[in-house]
């Protein structure tokens, strides 16, 4: 929504994207009151659904050519240990997280190719990580962010920006849907000075997609985890990710 929000002015036509169609109507009316020139396009889509996927990649094929920026926005985790997970959240995750990036990445590519535009995906600053009690989730963005930097090099001749966006914590709806029924624990306990703002996330990933860049770490405080996690050697990032507190068993125990 952010994304939308951000670019509305810059726009002729946006096609919206999400489950919760009430939630995109009021986006788009939203939208078409701050830019009254405005296209919106809404469309209901479970991107966790092979279907509802394949439905999409016709709508966006029928669209008539033009200038394209693809924003792989949607994104959900899972709090917890991988041995109690459920075969659903982690269909979810693969399939929203992982095979919807590389789908719709593949739909516009030659049209981004053909008319220009770029693309944003939003991986995590999980993706530089292995992370014991998120496993699927970091794993999911270290899928996202190696994939765009390998199309990145395939399209740049043809001029076509690719940016994997790594932000840490930001505020948002994300904890609710990652923390597991019935826990009220999570990590959702980051330090605050790790936190990002949306407005920084979103001004700084469109900064980086002009500016051609492979990938954003929103924030210095960021960038420097990023960097740290960059320049650690593996042994020792199993041994500091072996200590990190479990607070899984603590969530258990409720
Ligand atoms: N918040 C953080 O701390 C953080 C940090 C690093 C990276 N990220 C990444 O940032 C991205 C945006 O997440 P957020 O933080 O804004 O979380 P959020 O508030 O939970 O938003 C997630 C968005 O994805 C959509 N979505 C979820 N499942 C979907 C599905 N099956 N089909 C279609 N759309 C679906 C949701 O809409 P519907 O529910 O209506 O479908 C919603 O618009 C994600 O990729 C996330 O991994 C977040």
């Amino acid at each position: 929504m952010a994304f939308a929000r951000r670019l509305v002015g810059e726009c002729a036509h946006m096609v919206l994207v999400a489950r919760r169609k009430d939630v995109l109507m009021e986006l788009s009316d939203e939208l078409r009151a701050a830019n009254s020139e405005l296209k919106v396009t809404v469309v209901d889509c479970d991107l966790a659904s092979q279907r509802a996927r394949e439905r999409l990649v016709q709508i966006l094929d029928a669209l008539p050519g033009g200038k394209t920026l693809l924003i792989n926005n949607a994104g959900l985790g899972d709090y917890g240990e991988y041995m109690s997970s459920t075969p659903k959240r982690n269909h979810q995750m693969l399939h929203v997280n992982v095979l919807a990036v590389a789908e719709l990445t593949r739909a516009v590519l030659p049209r981004l190719v053909m008319h220009g535009g770029g693309i944003i995906n939003i991986a995590s600053l999980a993706a530089d990580l292995f992370i014991p009690d998120f496993a699927i989730y970091a794993a999911s963005k270290a899928f996202v962010a190696s994939f765009s930097e390998a199309i990145r090099l395939e399209v740049r001749k043809a001029g076509v920006p690719v940016v994997a966006v790594c932000p840490g914590p930001v505020h948002t709806g994300f904890g609710d849907v990652a923390r597991r029924q019935g826990c009220t624990n999570g990590y959702s306990s980051f330090k605050k000075w790790v936190y990002t703002s949306i407005p920084t996330v979103v001004n700084g990933a469109l900064d980086a997609l002009a500016k051609n860049k492979a990938r954003y770490y929103p924030s210095r405080r960021i960038r420097l985890i990023a960097w740290l996690l960059r320049n650690t050697p593996l042994g020792l990032m199993r041994l500091v990710m072996g200590m990190r507190p479990r607070k899984v068993e603590a969530m258990n125990e409720q």
